[in-house]
């Protein structure tokens, strides 16, 4: 094993590089409660992957979206496993973002310097309910339909704005297919490729400060 990973390091030049980002500063006590990062972000992963496998049948549009998501559930060999797994780990996914939140308020790990630290992680908590929030409309059912209905009228409280705001998700004044493609493209495009940016970030400053020592 060990004369293939130095002909594969040989060729690519991986081991430096994977040394520096697996070595990293711990603080002395260390407890399982400094696991709940990683297991936010290993629930993250697992969500791509099972989105990946979903987007494979599932076809954003108004007439076929609820079908395609019924073919998935009902026909396609383990549909329903894999639409149970991203269900479940999305839920457990913003579990896990809470209470390693939790963590890091009690260990008062939030102070300098670690202040921007705290504020990409509360972006990751905002673009998580926002990608639960859009993946709750594609099965494009009535619960769907209604749950997303109001939950976007209340934008149209926001002052001055709100009525531009709203019709600027919705992509028009109601819930129609153009909110569904509109709410799709985020959902699989532009939320994961924030969350990507935002969790590279907070990473590189963990790696870069080290974890803080607790209380
Ligand atoms: C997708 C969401 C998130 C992931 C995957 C994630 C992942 C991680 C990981 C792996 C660490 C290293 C130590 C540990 O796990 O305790 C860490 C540290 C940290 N995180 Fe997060 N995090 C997320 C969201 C958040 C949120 C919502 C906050 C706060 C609002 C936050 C604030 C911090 C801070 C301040 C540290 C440094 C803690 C220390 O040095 O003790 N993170 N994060």
């Amino acid at each position: 094993m060990d004369s293939f990973f130095n002909w594969i390091d040989s060729r690519f030049g991986i081991k430096e590089p994977h040394r520096r980002f697996l070595h990293r500063r711990l603080p002395e006590r260390i407890t399982y409660l400094y696991c709940l990062g990683g297991v936010a972000f290993t629930l993250f992963l697992c969500l791509l992957f099972t989105g990946m496998l979903l987007s494979l049948y599932y076809v954003p549009s108004e007439q076929e979206a609820f079908q395609s998501t019924l073919r998935l559930t009902k026909e396609v060999r383990l549909g329903w496993l894999i639409r149970s797994l991203h269900k479940w780990a999305a839920h457990l996914f913003i579990v896990f973002i809470i209470l390693h939140a939790l963590r890091v308020i009690v260990h008062r790990a939030y102070r300098p310097p670690r202040e921007l630290n705290w504020i990409t992680g509360t972006l990751t908590l905002v673009v998580a309910f926002a990608s639960g929030f859009t993946g709750y409309l594609l099965p494009w059912d009535q619960r769907a339909y209604w749950a997303t209905e109001v939950g976007t009228s209340m934008v149209a409280t926001v002052p001055l704005i709100g009525n531009h705001l709203l019709y600027l998700i919705r992509g028009g004044p109601d819930v129609s297919g153009v909110t569904l493609v509109r709410f799709y493209s985020l959902h699989v495009l532009w939320l994961p490729l924030i969350m990507g940016f935002l969790l590279w970030a907070h990473f590189h400053m963990v790696k870069h400060q080290g974890i803080s020592g607790g209380l």
